[in-house]
């Protein structure tokens, strides 16, 4: 498989993110971290290792439902938070924001909970793809539409253990 991004490029840009996080959020006593699962752990583990204190962290899974191959947006949690995000300071870490459906369906729903704020911070984004014009405050790496695996991405499960980022070869 191709290499697209090598581990130590996204340890050096995640360290970056985490830091630039770090300055936005200085005025803040603390800071949820919500992992999108199952993609998002490597990423969220090495940002909130690249962070100061304050930090707590909560998990959340979804699924896309949709009829056929086409995604609806709509999402059904298979994982709810087991916090409250009443009045926190809240980061939706997600691997990669392809269409976009899928993470503006989400913020919807969190934003319905109240956060004092809510922030996302994606590893990649495939802005070619793109359906709706969802906020993602902070990007890792902008590629193009190509299908990765590595660093918590999958296909069928697999890959997700990779250290690096591939592009998976369409056969
Ligand atoms: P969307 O933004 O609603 O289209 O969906 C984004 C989700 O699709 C991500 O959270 C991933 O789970 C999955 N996805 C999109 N592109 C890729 C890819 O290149 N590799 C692995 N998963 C992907
Ligand atoms: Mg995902």
């Amino acid at each position: 498989m191709e290499v697209l991004l090598d581990a130590g490029t996204i340890q050096t840009r995640v360290t970056e993110m985490a830091r630039e996080i770090e300055k936005d959020y200085a005025d803040t006593e603390e800071i949820l971290l919500v992992c999108v699962l199952k993609g998002a752990f490597v990423f969220m583990a090495d940002l909130a290792r690249g962070m100061g204190t304050r930090v707590s962290m909560d998990f959340i899974a979804v699924s896309s439902y949709g009829s056929g191959t086409k995604s609806s947006g709509e999402v059904r949690f298979q994982k709810d938070l087991d916090a409250s995000l009443e009045d926190r300071n809240v980061i939706v870490i997600e691997d990669i924001v392809d269409t976009g459906l899928t993470l503006h369906y989400l913020q919807e729903i969190l934003r319905s909970r109240a956060p004092r704020s809510l922030r996302t911070a994606c590893l990649l984004s495939k802005p070619s793809r793109r359906q709706v014009d969802v906020p993602v405050e902070y990007v890792g790496f902008t590629i193009e539409d190509r299908f990765v695996v590595g660093y918590g991405l999958d296909y069928a499960e697999q890959y997700r253990n990779l250290p690096h980022i591939a592009v998976l070869q369409e056969s």
